[in-house]
């Protein structure tokens, strides 16, 4: 048999999985609510920046001259099931308005809308990161509306992605993690990423709330490992010391590594801020909390970078924004991405805007999407443009544009020669050498 597959969301996760799933080979069918972006998809575009992925869309897409044919779209719950064998769900699972835990809305009215069409035999896996306990739910749910009974089942099998790195985590996973129930919903699994085994990707067989909890433990254990350098940071500011040594000397312990200490403003986008909180949300209803503590002490530590960059922006303000101007350079939680959900970079310009400075962002790819957010701040079409008469330059989102930016240029166009390094990604001697006083999180002033 050739199996089939539908992927339910199309969003960052969804077209990404759909695209990487037709270039292993498979027919996909894939579904979203979304009208608007099913039209954009069908044209071989994404709805998003993601480095790769419209061209992976352009090779797969029906109807686009020179392509695979195997990747279609459709709004059809019916369509949907009708054609899949397995049934990926990637809508997303984002943090409820004014609390902690997560909205499963949307994961569930994808399983209620779906489920009822499954008259033939299906494997329906969850992808979205959901509170623990969610698949065991979602199961029974699944075999009370199917037609097809027994035969339509449930399996959670979290993604672990990175934005800006999408395809590559998808056609190359570090590990696929499975939570099964049965030995056909592993057997059909192992065929469905049978490439990436081949390639040597473990493979890891769980339970439902073993699957869901390594995703939990995954972001939580990140989240930490960057709470915890941006902690150094704060020690080390107070006592002269500099974090980005630190931070090398200690990642030359293979126990601890060099990845994923790079202090700064801290971490956001749309997934680990909100897991963290999702967890311990869900950990309290499982008389748990204590358990998970010290992750309330993770999202502070990172929520306090942002104000702390905005201090130091007031310092070099001379002790007030009124009357100033800040260019804030970046605007999206991370480079290679146009995603400007829970971003660090956006929260310290809104701040220091409320505060009456008056804020200039650029951004390689974010400004649409932060313009829609932020509509109050202004926006400038290039870095050089937003530096242009500014008193202090922040430096938020490390993209490599940035990176190669002229000192000396920005100097001439600048009012005062400030910059404030909030990813410490800049070569501070690079700029002092043009006259900037340059400083960064953690690390001694000149
Ligand atoms: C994260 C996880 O890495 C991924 O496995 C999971 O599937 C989804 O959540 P993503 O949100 O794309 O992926 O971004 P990631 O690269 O993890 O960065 C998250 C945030 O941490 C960014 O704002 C980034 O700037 C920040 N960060 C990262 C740091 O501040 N310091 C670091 O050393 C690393």
């Amino acid at each position: 048999m050739t199996i089939k597959l539908t992927v339910i969301g199309t969003g960052y996760l969804g077209a990404t999985h759909a695209a990487a799933m037709a270039e292993l080979g498979f027919e996909v069918l894939g579904l979203d609510i979304s009208p608007e972006k099913i039209a954009t998809l069908e044209t071989g575009r994404a709805p998003m920046y993601e480095p790769g992925l419209d061209e992976l869309l352009a090779r797969h897409v029906a109807g686009i001259g020179g392509s695979s044919g195997r990747l279609r779209f459709t709004t059809s719950w019916q369509e949907a099931a009708a054609f899949g064998d397995v049934h990926f769900i990637c809508v997303n699972t984002p943090q409820k308005h004014g609390e902690y835990a997560c909205d499963m809305s949307y994961v569930d009215s994808a399983v209620e809308s779906l489920a009822p069409h499954l008259t033939r035999p299906a494997l329906v896996v969850g992808k979205s990161t959901v509170p623990v306990g969610s698949a065991e739910r979602l199961a029974d749910r699944i075999t009370e509306l199917a037609p097809a009974g027994q035969d339509a089942e449930l399996a959670w099998n979290p993604e672990f992605l990175r934005e800006g790195f999408a395809v590559e985590d998808t056609l190359r996973p570090d590990r696929i993690v499975v939570g099964v129930r049965s030995e056909r919903a592993e057997t059909l699994l192992r065929e469905v990423y049978a490439r990436p085994i081949a390639e040597g990707t473990p493979f890891v067989v769980a339970d439902y709330a073993t699957a869901e909890l390594v995703k939990n433990a995954a972001n939580s254990f990140l989240s930490t490992k960057i709470s915890f350098i941006n902690a150094m940071a704060e020690v080390c500011e107070a006592a002269g010391g500099d974090v980005v040594k630190l931070a090398e000397a200690i990642g030359h312990d293979d126990r601890i590594g060099h990845k994923f200490l790079r202090a700064g403003i801290g971490f956001g986008g749309g997934c680990l801020p909100k897991d963290i909180r999702a967890f311990m949300a869900r950990a309290g209803e499982l008389g748990a909390a204590q358990a998970l503590t010290f992750l309330r002490e993770v999202d502070s530590i990172n929520m306090r970078r942002r104000g702390h960059m905005v201090e130091l922006a007031r310092q070099a303000c001379g002790g007030a924004f009124l009357g100033k101007r800040i260019a804030v350079l970046g605007a999206t939680f991370k480079p290679d991405s146009d995603d400007v959900r829970d971003s660090p970079a956006l929260n310290v310009a809104g701040q220091i805007h409320l505060q009456g400075g008056q804020v200039t962002v650029y951004d390689p790819k974010g400004m649409e999407n932060a313009a829609r957010l932020f509509p109050t701040l202004e926006y400038a079409p290039s870095a050089i443009d937003a530096v242009r008469g500014a008193h202090v330059v922040l430096h938020l989102t490390e993209w490599r544009e940035f990176r190669e930016l002229d000192p000396a240029a920005l100097g001439e166009v600048a009012s005062e020669r400030h910059l404030l390094d909030g990813r410490n990604a800049l070569d501070p001697e690079l700029w002092r050498k043009t006259g900037w006083t340059f400083r960064a999180m953690g690390r001694p002033q000149a």
